[in-house]
């Protein structure tokens, strides 16, 4: 599906979408659709409970003396409180309801609304934007679609006054859907296909876009001592993998971010085995690294003016005569051991020593990290929200900043002594999980804090939003990138340049 921006011109085939406002408000291209159909749209805005609300749809199939073979209207609501995902969700909207249709064309009206806030070059990139994004599939493992269950879409086209302003501000955003789009096919391939030395070479397609790409196998992670990762790697076939990405967009002067990923490839939870039901979802335990490469991609892709580091720690964690049991006392990195009580806390144990690694290795601004880390995270936020935890109050606020913009919301949750006491062992530094019932996201956060080292640092705990269940207008069901409009934002708004 190709995506255009172009100056305003009344099509004379194909599907057109027109805004609406309420109440039943027909923006400028739907006034002249209106009356060259001889108020065909004035009737269908009468005919029903459609008023313009923030996300209303109705079709009107081919009204007389237009040639259109279908007229979307769609509601974007009060004017004033129409903001870029508003405008994202009717490009991601319009592209779902035709994508099958029969339809081949698109055009998408970018009229200026009386009272609204959005540039109308901003507003015709973000509907760009959202169409590529709520274009998305994963079909490759069908062997079966017919015909008429195939995507018939193949161009849209936003009409806006002052396209190539719209194009300019749209660039990037291309950039950062294809970061997302390769976020996305990571997160939903099958283990079988996507494991530790599978995804390290997906990293190395980041080369073509000038980030240097460094795959560190089993040998070299026993030198460096990086026990508590390949122990949870240790009962699979499969050889652990530790990718330095590296991306220098500024001056070697200019401090790196850094960007660690939790990339289990599956997880069965170890010796400590998870139950069979919904035990394949775990293919996505890998969704951390996963955000992490995609936001490599797209600053890369966009040519951002920062230095940027992402880690991605990519282990398998499987039960079997070699895996670590639970009771297991392990040495990390930073020479603390941990006494492994159970076998399916696996993520902490990975992002110990890749944060380590991180912080030894580079001298960074700060380091962010991206974990499907506790179910419990789902209990507290659901779906909507990921938990964060921060050392550093101003990167916790940056992020909760970045967040709000791009619709991939973050909630801070407190870290504190009391919490980090309880990880307390018998006989090693640290357990690897609480014996206690409550705060089971907290505590994996305090883990992961004492091998951070006093390093400004974030943790993200994705494990509610790396997968979603219901289908949204620019997220069909399924593996989210959730992460990358993020850490891109957060780089855009506050680190380049500096
Ligand atoms: N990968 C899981 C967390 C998870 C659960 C991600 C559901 C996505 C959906 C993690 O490795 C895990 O198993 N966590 C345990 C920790 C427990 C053993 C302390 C959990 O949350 O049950
Ligand atoms: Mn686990
Ligand atoms: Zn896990």
């Amino acid at each position: 599906m190709k995506i255009q921006i172009n100056e305003p011109s009344l099509p004379k085939s194909g599907a057109l979408l027109i805004g609406v406002i309420p109440d039943r408000k027909l923006l400028a291209t739907g006034e002249q659709i209106d009356k060259l159909a001889q108020g065909a749209l004035s009737r269908a805005l009468q005919a029903g409970r459609f008023t313009g609300q923030k996300g209303q749809m109705i079709e009107v199939l081919a009204p007389a003396g237009t040639g259109l073979s279908r007229v979307l209207l769609y509601g974007l609501g009060k004017p004033e409180e129409i903001d870029p995902l508003t405008l994202e969700n009717c490009g991601g909207d319009a592209v779902k309801r035709v994508l099958l249709s029969g339809e081949k064309d698109l055009a998408i009206a970018c009229d200026p609304v009386p009272g609204g806030k959005v540039s109308l070059a901003d507003a015709a990139a973000r509907i760009a934007f959202g169409a590529k994004l709520g274009s998305y599939r994963f079909d490759k493992y069908r062997t079966k679609l017919k015909p008429d269950q195939q995507p018939s879409l193949v161009n849209v086209n936003v009409l806006v006054k002052g396209a190539p302003a719209a194009r300019k501000l749209h660039q990037p955003l291309e950039k950062l859907a294809d970061g997302i789009f390769f976020a996305r096919d990571l997160v939903t391939e099958p283990a079988n296909v996507i494991y530790p030395e599978s995804l390290a070479k997906e990293c190395k397609k980041l080369e073509k876009l000038g980030v240097r790409v460094e795959i560190l196998g089993e040998k070299a992670m026993e030198k460096l001592g990086m026990n508590t990762l390949l122990m949870v790697g240790k009962g699979s076939v499969r050889e652990s993998q530790l990718v330095v990405m590296q991306y220098h967009g500024a001056p070697k002067s200019s401090q790196p971010v850094i960007f660690a990923g939790k990339g289990v490839c599956f997880d069965t939870g170890g010796i400590s085995i998870k139950p069979a039901g919904g035990m394949e979802e775990m293919k996505w335990d890998m969704g951390g690294a996963a955000a992490v490469i995609g936001a490599m991609h797209a600053l890369a892709g966009r040519q951002a003016k920062v230095n940027a580091i992402g880690i991605v720690g990519l282990v398998e964690n499987m039960p079997s005569g070699e895996a670590q049991r639970p009771g297991d006392v392990v040495k990390s990195m930073s020479g603390q051991t941990v006494e492994v009580i159970n076998t399916d806390a696996e993520g902490r144990l990975v992002l110990a020593d890749v944060i380590w690694y991180a912080h030894t290795k580079f001298k960074p601004r700060f380091i962010v990290d991206l974990a499907t880390l506790t179910g419990a995270i789902i209990i507290s936020l659901g779906a909507e929200y990921a938990g964060l935890f921060a050392s550093d109050d101003k990167l916790a606020d940056q992020l909760f900043a970045a967040g709000k913009a791009e619709g991939e919301k973050v909630w801070r949750l407190p870290l504190d002594d009391a919490y980090d006491k309880m990880l307390e062992s018998h006989i090693a530094d640290m357990a690897n999980v609480t014996a206690e019932r409550g705060a089971g996201s907290i505590t994996a956060a305090q883990f992961i804090k004492r091998f951070t080292n006093n390093v400004p640092w974030a943790h993200l705990d994705i494990a509610g939003t790396a997968w979603t269940k219901k289908d949204k207008p620019t997220i069909p069901k399924g593996g989210v990138g959730w992460g990358v409009r993020l850490l891109n934002r957060l780089v855009a708004d506050n680190f380049e340049g500096k």
